[in-house]
């Protein structure tokens, strides 16, 4: 047992200590937690067994949220500080991403407990629940903002905005954290200060892609068979490259909501792509992937919610007065995803040996390096 937090001796005096020291119960709290399921049943006169299940599997999803906002915090706090240059500071990093993404994995995983309920057994205790909702979860909207998912990318609901669900207290809180960077925005800044100066990565891209381009053309011209085919395939891929390199149309998509990272950060990004095997993008890789995985996790984590909600509630309208089923199958878009973009740059990917070879002060640690 040696190692438990609530064993330890060199804690402050206070009152989860007793005679022989730290107490289990006092330490974590427990009165609050334990005691914390009121059925609502069971106060109007009808106990439903299965109530209990529903509160705890709730508590137990709000206690996760806290954890998650509690490793979200800190990493979006790393990376803003701009300290990101010793490989220490981007591995503890990665460390809270994967920790955020075990995290949800069990998250989507828990439902399969909630589900052993059936749909008459809630639909036994459901009338006592209206008007309270998920949609109220303010952990859970705190999340969202976090990441970076964009207030006008929001589904409407019930013809109102998002925060009038929630009382002055914490819609306070929700703008507050409307102001403060995101996720998003702080991996943005980071893409954006990757590139050692004077490589010009994306100048050397860009005559690459051309310079390859130019000689498949050649190519089909000299050859016998399906010509205007491949004509055609390669007109295509010309516009697909010209897209990349056109910073006003990034911008139009920009504005538009249809991309989320800066042009510079872009190029960041596929440049972590593309040199992912040397040593310094590594670390920059993998956390590339652990953020589109928790993308994908978050929308598995509405899927499964919404596949549960539709077995229990059928098509009937949500206590919280949205069109339930309806409303919950319309979150699951593009719209609420962070790091699209990242998944979208798979589009651009071209042979090894088009890639711009690195200088050695790229690829090595050099002192200047920014990562
Ligand atoms: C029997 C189980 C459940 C049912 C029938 C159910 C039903 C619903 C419905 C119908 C909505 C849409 C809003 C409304 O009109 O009320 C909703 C939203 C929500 N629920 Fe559940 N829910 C269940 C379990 C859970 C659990 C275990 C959680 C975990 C915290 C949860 C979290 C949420 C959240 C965060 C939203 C807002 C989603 C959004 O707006 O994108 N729900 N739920």
């Amino acid at each position: 047992m040696s190692g438990c937090p609530y064993q330890k001796r060199d804690v402050e005096k206070n009152e989860a200590e007793g005679e022989e020291g730290v107490i289990y119960g006092k330490y974590l709290q427990l009165d609050k937690i334990v005691d914390a399921q009121s059925l609502l049943s069971e106060s109007k006169g009808n106990k439903i067994h299965d109530e209990h299940l529903f509160i705890v599997t709730h508590q137990a999803y709000e206690l996760w949220f806290k954890q998650i906002l509690w490793e979200l915090d800190s990493v979006r706090d790393i990376l803003m500080s701009g300290d990101v240059q010793n490989g220490r500071n981007m591995l503890t990093v990665l460390r809270r991403t994967n920790r955020m993404i075990t995290i949800f994995k069990l998250l989507v995983e828990q439902f399969s407990i909630l589900e052993t309920m059936t749909a008459m057994d809630f639909f036994d205790f459901r009338q006592y629940l209206s008007p309270a909702s998920g949609f109220q979860s303010l952990q859970f909207r705190l999340l969202e903002i976090k990441f970076g998912v964009a207030d006008d990318r929001r589904v409407p609901y019930n013809r109102q905005h998002y925060r009038k669900s929630f009382n002055d207290q914490e819609s306070e809180k929700l703008l507050h954290s409307e102001k403060e960077p995101t996720l998003l925005q702080a991996v943005e800044r980071w893409l954006e200060g990757l590139e050692e100066k004077g490589f010009n990565f994306w100048g050397k891209l860009q005559a690459n892609i051309n310079e390859e381009l130019k000689k498949k053309g050649e190519k089909i011209e000299m050859s016998a068979e399906d010509k205007e085919e491949q004509r055609k395939d390669l007109t295509k891929e010309k516009e697909l490259f010209a897209s990349l390199f056109d910073e006003q149309r990034h911008e139009d998509l920009l504005s538009k909501g249809e991309r989320r990272l800066s042009y510079k950060a872009l190029q960041g990004a596929l440049m972590i792509y593309f040199y992912r095997e040397e040593p310094r993008f590594q670390v920059p890789f993998q956390l590339l992937t652990s953020l589109m995985d928790i993308d994908a996790l978050m929308s598995k984590w509405r899927y499964h919610h919404v596949c549960m909600v539709h077995r229990m509630i059928g098509s009937k309208m949500g206590t919280g007065g949205s069109s339930g089923v309806h409303y919950l199958r319309s979150t699951i878009s593009d719209r609420y995803r962070v790091f699209v973009d990242l998944c979208n740059l798979a589009t651009f990917l071209v042979p090894r040996h088009w890639v711009p070879e690195l200088t050695s002060c790229d690829s090595s640690n050099c002192s200047n390096n920014t990562l």
